[in-house]
């Protein structure tokens, strides 16, 4: 059941028409096409909207008649997708959204345009009409799925223009369609590409072979010693700066509906697998990782090809928990990774995307009014409000807080089964209808709160 019209269901599926995937360069113009499209929907909401140059694709900045006896709040999210291949694995086009059963199905439904325009339709339904509780500031950019690489440059340049009070957010998930769902914590990023060079060219392995080390075989070992038997990282130094669970954590962690088994369930693998000590929640949320995301080199076309490649390839990514330090932690991967390159071999390490991880206290006064929204929003029926952490990464947090001195609220409204990132990506309808209320809760009562106290939300004064 949802209470949404028509034509507020036509605007959704009109946002995710536009294939908006930031990765491809030959989509430029139509990620410029679909930032149009919003800064259209918000100047017709009442803000004054417009496109804004960051370097790389345009991001949409709109606001409304900004008071100075007003608290500012920024809404942030993005309007670039990730790449709908496979291609074949969709049971309807990805971009030609459908609904079935109260839930649409297109590339980008959940992460993030269903999600930002809870918050776009919010602004429309419950505040162009009347005189706003707070300023706002829509921040809705292009790159996200690529990392971000503009938006804080752009941001550190134009600084004086987003100072705000506190940062919003839809972007993470939520436990399930019933529970309202506040995320305090995220993990950080940090991620390298390594080669490992061996002879000049591929060799014969039968006339070099014995003589040789094959870099394949070296980077396997060097990649197997990441982790030791029991699961955790063994490369020294890394788990500095981690910060411990605490008791009331550990105890509300082990009371949520996320059973060891529905993990199993839900990835299709046999028997899970981590850090031992930790529960799988702690595993995901609180303890930081080490992955291969991809490794490559020598023939792997039909057939026997019997060579000593020249080179092997790895992407390497890290997960990063409060209060680990990006700078410090490349910086101990490279150092364990030379150190074990065997001296037959040479190693290059290009370090790749970055990003801090985030922590908000939920017990701290700004935590408090984001559950009192949140419980406002989903009415008394509800369940109460759960706290929740996320193992993935949204790094812009970070530079909001970097940057701007703002604490950001995290709202995800994705659900274990939208999808994000696969084929038949999916956002159901009544999220919207509920993440507008959440928009109308979040801002009326910053808008009573934040007055009365400005310094709940700025470790910086403006
Ligand atoms: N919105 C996601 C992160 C996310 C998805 C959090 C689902 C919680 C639930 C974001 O778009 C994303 O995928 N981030 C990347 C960051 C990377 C590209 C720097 C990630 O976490 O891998
Ligand atoms: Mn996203």
């Amino acid at each position: 059941m949802n209470c949404l019209t028509d034509k507020e269901i036509s605007d959704l599926l009109t946002f995710l028409s536009f294939d908006s995937v930031s990765t491809k360069p030959e989509k430029r113009s139509r990620c410029v096409d679909c930032a149009k499209w919003v800064r259209d929907y918000l100047q017709q909401s009442g803000l004054s909207a417009e496109l804004r140059d960051t370097g790389g694709l345009p991001a949409v900045v709109a606001r409304n008649q900004h008071k100075a006896e007003l608290p500012t709040v920024l809404v942030y999210g993005h309007y670039d997708v990730q790449p709908e291949e496979p291609i074949e694995q969709w049971e309807s086009p990805p971009f030609t959204p459908v609904v079935k059963n109260g839930v649409v199905y297109a590339r980008g439904a959940t992460d993030n345009k269903g999600q930002i325009f809870a918050h776009m339709l919010g602004w429309r339904r419950y505040f162009s009409n009347v005189s706003a509780p707070v300023n706002v500031i829509f921040l809705i950019e292009g790159e996200e799925e690529i990392g971000s690489p503009n938006l804080a440059p752009f941001l550190e340049k134009n600084r004086e223009e987003f100072l705000c009070d506190v940062v919003v957010i839809s972007d993470t998930a939520m436990l399930d369609d019933n529970t309202p769902t506040f995320t305090y914590g995220l993990r950080g990023i940090c991620a390298l590409e390594i080669t490992l060079q061996g002879p000049d060219r591929d060799l014969h392995s039968g006339i070099f072979g014995g003589a040789v080390l094959n870099p394949l075989i070296a980077l396997s070992k060097m990649l197997s010693a990441l982790h030791d038997d029991s699961g955790r990282v063994a490369i020294p130094g890394f788990y500095d700066g981690v910060r411990t669970v605490e008791t009331w954590e550990r105890e509300s962690w082990s009371q949520l509906p996320v059973t060891e088994d529905r993990i199993r369930e839900i990835t299709g693998v046999p028997a899970l697998w981590g850090e031992s000590g930790y529960s799988v929640l702690e595993r995901i949320w609180a303890r930081p990782t080490a992955e291969v995301n991809g490794m490559w080199g020598g023939y792997t076309g039909v057939g026997t090809k019997t060579i000593i490649p020249a080179t092997a390839h790895a992407k390497l990514s890290f997960r990063l928990v409060p209060d680990q330090n990006p700078d410090l932690l490349f910086s101990a991967v490279e150092d364990f990774l030379y150190r074990l390159c065997p001296p037959a071999c040479r190693l290059q390490i290009l370090r790749g995307q970055c990003g801090r991880p985030y922590y908000l206290d939920p017990r701290s006064s700004l935590g408090k009014v984001a559950v009192s929204a949140l419980r406002e929003a989903a009415g008394t029926r509800s369940p109460e409000p759960v706290l929740i952490c996320e193992g993935g990464s949204v790094p812009i947090v970070a530079d909001f807080e970097r940057v701007l001195g703002a604490k950001t609220l995290l709202f995800g409204l994705a659900l274990p089964d939208s999808r994000v990132h696969s084929p038949n990506e999916n956002f159901r309808l009544s999220l919207l209808d509920y993440g507008t209320r959440l928009h109308r809760s979040i801002l009326q009562l910053l808008g009573e709160v934040l007055p009365a106290t400005p310094q709940l939300a700025r470790s910086h004064p403006k």
